[in-house]
């Protein structure tokens, strides 16, 4: 296929359910413009309003306004959709109030791991209830926090954010180490709106908020496209045959942008034009065009900056020269699937030779086209990552379903279609 023409992808999903729950806490008038607007961020959204808060329509195209003021205790359980973020999130911006709150999800996000993010709630002060083992429904009566200094065993972003979120709301300090530096949205998102927040190297520490906190003055944010989202058309991009796409708007936060540089490695051509700043993340514009690539190492460090983009990455290796891997990806069994081990039986599905060692992931390169069907089991990732497959000359790959693309980006198959050029 050629390539073609421009496209923005839909708004950064991290920092939407971030900059949602900040200005659902804060008592002023918080208006974002570029929110996503898929499922995800619904459900966040409508979470925050059965909360007490008041939070706009999430349109396309239409800034959307929240209000903010104390919390109340739900009636009913709060249902938190396909999204381990909004989850997370809300447990830890919960911990601080004296509210009850009964959480759920839909069956994938109840087999999702929340102990992570639970334990250290508790140690905080917080009152939480398992119904069924690690994960959802459970049930947190929030109140009086201690100051709170953890050593996180895994890299996550949900569980860093969900901890200074209760600081926050509890109105304590807290400091938080990670083994690798995730994702800082929420740190940039804090310091942005002047919270008292040091990161020295992978320790992030949030003074107790005072002052006028949380009647804040009302706020404007911008939010980036979404790199995670962007990363499906650079893979579609450099897996065509010429041309050249640009996608406009992405965040190139350095915590996200892994995934660049291993395509960079790999001998992809991506450059970036028209830098700027919005809300404190970097943005800019992409420009790729189709190269030959070869096989790569993804070292273990290097996992926090490109944990979503993994699927993307493993069917772009599939058609390098050689064979990569991907070191240390065991976290990616609790995402929205067990993406570690779809991604290589759905890749054995299309005749590609692709194994799991340990916790590493092996994908050798071939250019017989693609073709089988491909079990998406519900996951956005995975549907989108397998559907650029589905782009290359002579290849058949038939997904299960192609719903689940809403989740994070509802208009991706016309966006995959768009970039198509017929040539
Ligand atoms: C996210 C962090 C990552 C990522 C998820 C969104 C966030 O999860 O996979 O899609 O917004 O903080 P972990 O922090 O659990 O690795």
């Amino acid at each position: 296929m050629k390539v073609g023409g421009t496209v923005r992808p839909p708004g950064d999903k991290s920092i939407t359910h971030r900059a949602l729950i900040v200005g659902a806490l804060a008592h002023s008038r918080v208006t974002l413009r570029g929110a996503l607007t898929a499922l995800d961020a619904r459900a966040t959204a409508g979470a925050l309003r059965r909360l007490g808060a008041e939070v706009g329509r999430l349109r396309p195209g239409t800034p959307v306004v929240v209000a903010g003021r104390r919390w109340q205790s739900p009636q009913r359980t709060l249902h938190c959709g396909n999204s381990g973020t909004t989850a997370r999130l809300l447990l830890g911006a919960i911990a601080g109030q004296p509210i009850a709150v009964r959480l759920t999800g839909d069956a994938s996000l109840r087999r999702r791991p929340m102990r992570r993010v639970t334990a250290p709630l508790r140690a905080m002060g917080a009152v939480i209830e398992e119904e069924a083992g690690d994960g959802l429904p459970l049930r947190i009566r929030g109140g009086r926090l201690r100051d709170f200094s953890y050593h996180t065993p895994v890299a996550s972003a949900q569980l860093k954010t969900a901890l200074l979120l209760a600081g926050i709301t509890g109105g304590v300090k807290v400091t938080i180490s990670e083994p690798i530096r995730s994702r800082d949205h929420t740190e940039r998102l804090l310091a942005h709106l002047g919270f008292d927040l040091t990161v020295r190297g992978t320790t992030v520490t949030l003074a107790a908020p005072t002052g006028s906190w949380p009647r804040l003055r009302p706020f404007e944010l911008d939010v980036p496209g979404d790199p995670s989202s962007a990363a499906f058309l650079v893979g579609a991009a450099l897996l065509a045959e010429r041309g050249e796409l640009r996608v406009q708007g992405v965040g190139v936060n350095p915590t996200r942008t892994g995934y660049l540089e291993v395509l960079a490695r790999m001998g992809a051509s991506v450059e970036r034009g028209a830098e700027g700043d919005a809300g404190g993340e970097p943005v800019a514009d992409l420009v790729i065009r189709p190269a030959a690539l070869r096989a790569t190492e993804i070292a273990a460090q290097e996992i926090p900056s490109l944990i979503d983009e993994v699927p993307l990455l493993a069917v772009v290796a599939s058609r390098a020269e050689g064979r990569t891997r991907f070191r240390s990806v065991g976290e990616l069994r609790v995402k929205e699937s067990d993406r570690l081990g779809l991604i290589a039986a759905n890749l054995r599905a299309l005749g590609v030779e692709a194994d799991v060692e340990g916790d590493d992931l092996l994908v050798q390169g071939t250019d017989r086209p693609p073709r089988g069907g491909v079990t998406t089991a519900g996951d956005h990732r995975l549907t989108m990552a397998f559907a650029v497959l589905g782009t290359l000359a002579g290849a058949r790959v038939e997904l299960s379903e192609t719903a689940s693309a809403a989740i994070s980006y509802p208009g991706f198959f016309e966006d995959l279609a768009r970039i198509r050029v017929n040539a």
